[in-house]
């Protein structure tokens, strides 16, 4: 499952030794003043001169911020944490060596070769709207592309996301990401396969998905254990690893059906926005916020890998080796993967692409560019103030635009929260998936069953 960069960070529940508690402003300085004070105090007078004083320092204050942008960047990490986590990057166990790399695994395609998409920028791209225009690149569908990724003929792109029966019941609120996938996606080219940790095949909603789309659609219980054999995790007690909130738990799981299935990982708590398989030349995870926080840059609730690729072999192998992941923490998720692509470079192995931020999850970045609150009632205002503060987007640019540049708008969990009336996710989400839907079930009594 998902979450907020702001809930995860560790250390708002995890006592000392632990990973960083992080807080990041910058701040830009303005030159140093040298102020004189020209009064003659006959006979000191303390208040008088606190007042002045006060007076002056708010006086440069304004005076600064209104000249200056300040930014402030301060955070705190455990010593004993970076030492131990971050710091030694590690050997890899062997994934990629001659002879080792899976037969299902085209090593000679998809580790080199060509690519047309390019989806990365190269730029942390936190300037206005840089992301969505970059990601405005990417071409619309695979139709669009010269040499569209291949897949074996009659085999689908899978598509792999996870609930937990335990956490809530699988009601609307949760069908709002299937009807986004069945709106968003290639219905003759996908498969969506939800994996619980518990049958959900008597759930009314999911019980109709599964009659409207027999090719398209399929609910799995996980199997922890068969889905790790094989694997360097094979077996291990690590496997037992449960937390509430589903988060280590989550995390272990999304890597183990993309190893055995291959495929796109997308968490329960998004909504798709575009169709993503020309994003599928490439093996990645995300970016975790605008901000590239140097010892948590990445994030897998968007993530694409084949089946038996080295890249997770190489992580169960991590796994294996380092300490035991802490309940509610990113250790099988955000850390893994940032040890993982490390130790890549360290072997020089090209490494999984990491997506722009704004890809999978605008929320997580500057007041002036993020995505406005999913959650919040808006009467339009906050579409309007985004027109007007839309940067580098052209003419005609606005919110509506930026979500259709982007993949996937990350609600990070948040399922006690419903989307309000007429609201934007309303507006620009929800009531357009309707009428796709609509618009695609007319075409499938008609022609086809997906
Ligand atoms: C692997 O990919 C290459 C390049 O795309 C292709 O020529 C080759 O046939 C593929 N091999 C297999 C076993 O599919």
């Amino acid at each position: 499952m998902s979450r907020t960069g702001y809930e995860r960070l560790p250390m708002h529940t995890v006592p000392e030794p632990g990973p960083p508690r992080s807080r990041s402003r910058s701040r830009s300085r303005s030159r140093s003043q040298s102020l004189r004070i020209p009064i003659a105090v006959r006979s000191f007078d303390f208040t008088k001169l606190l007042k002045i004083t006060l007076a002056l320092a708010v006086a440069v204050i304004l005076y600064t911020f209104y000249f200056y942008e300040p930014h402030i960047e301060i955070t705190f990490y455990s010593r004993k944490w970076v030492n131990t986590e971050i710091e030694p990057v590690g050997q890899l166990a062997g994934c990629f060596d001659e002879g080792r790399i899976s037969a299902e695994y085209n090593a000679s395609r998809y580790l080199k070769g060509p690519r047309e998409v390019e989806v990365h920028a190269g730029m942390g791209m936190r300037l206005g709207m840089d992301c969505y225009e970059f990601a405005a690149t990417i071409p619309r569908s695979t139709s669009d592309m010269v040499d569209r990724p291949r897949l074996p003929p009659d085999e689908r792109t899978q598509y792999h996301t996870y609930w937990r029966v335990d956490l809530a019941p699988f009601s609307e609120r949760q069908e709002w990401m299937l009807k986004s996938f069945f709106a968003t996606q290639d219905h003759a080219a996908s498969r969506l396969v939800m994996w619980s940790n518990g049958d959900l095949s008597t759930n009314p909603i999911l019980a109709s998905y599964a009659h409207m789309h027999p090719n398209s659609f399929e609910m799995r219980v996980v199997d922890v254990p068969d889905l790790a054999s094989g694997t360097a995790l094979d077996g291990s007690p690590l496997l037992k690893t449960n937390d509430k909130k589903a988060w280590t738990d989550g995390d272990l799981v999304r890597l183990l059906v993309i190893w055995n299935y291959g495929g796109v990982w997308i968490d329960m708590d998004s909504l798709l926005t575009r169709d993503l398989s020309p994003l599928l030349e490439h093996e990645f995870v995300t970016q975790w916020d605008c901000y590239d926080k140097i010892y948590q840059p990445l994030n897998g609730a968007l993530m694409h890998f084949h089946k038996h690729s080295p890249y997770l072999c190489e992580a169960f192998n991590v796994m294996a080796t380092s300490a035991a992941p802490r309940a509610d923490s990113t250790d099988w998720g955000a850390l893994l993967y940032l040890k993982l692509w490390r130790r890549l470079l360290g072997a020089h192995i090209p490494p999984f692409k990491i997506l722009p931020f704004c890809f999978s999850d605008a929320r997580s970045c500057r007041l002036d560019n993020r995505l406005p609150d999913p959650f919040d009632g808006d009467d339009g205002s906050e579409a309007r103030w985004w027109r007007t503060t839309k940067g580098g987007l052209q003419e005609g640019g606005d919110l509506d635009d930026a979500l259709g540049n982007v993949f996937a708008v990350h609600l990070h969990n948040q399922w006690d929260k419903t989307f309000p009336k007429g609201g934007w996710v309303e507006r620009l989400l929800l009531n357009r998936y309707q009428e796709k839907l609509a618009e695609r079930e007319d075409l499938s009594t008609a022609n086809y069953i997906t």
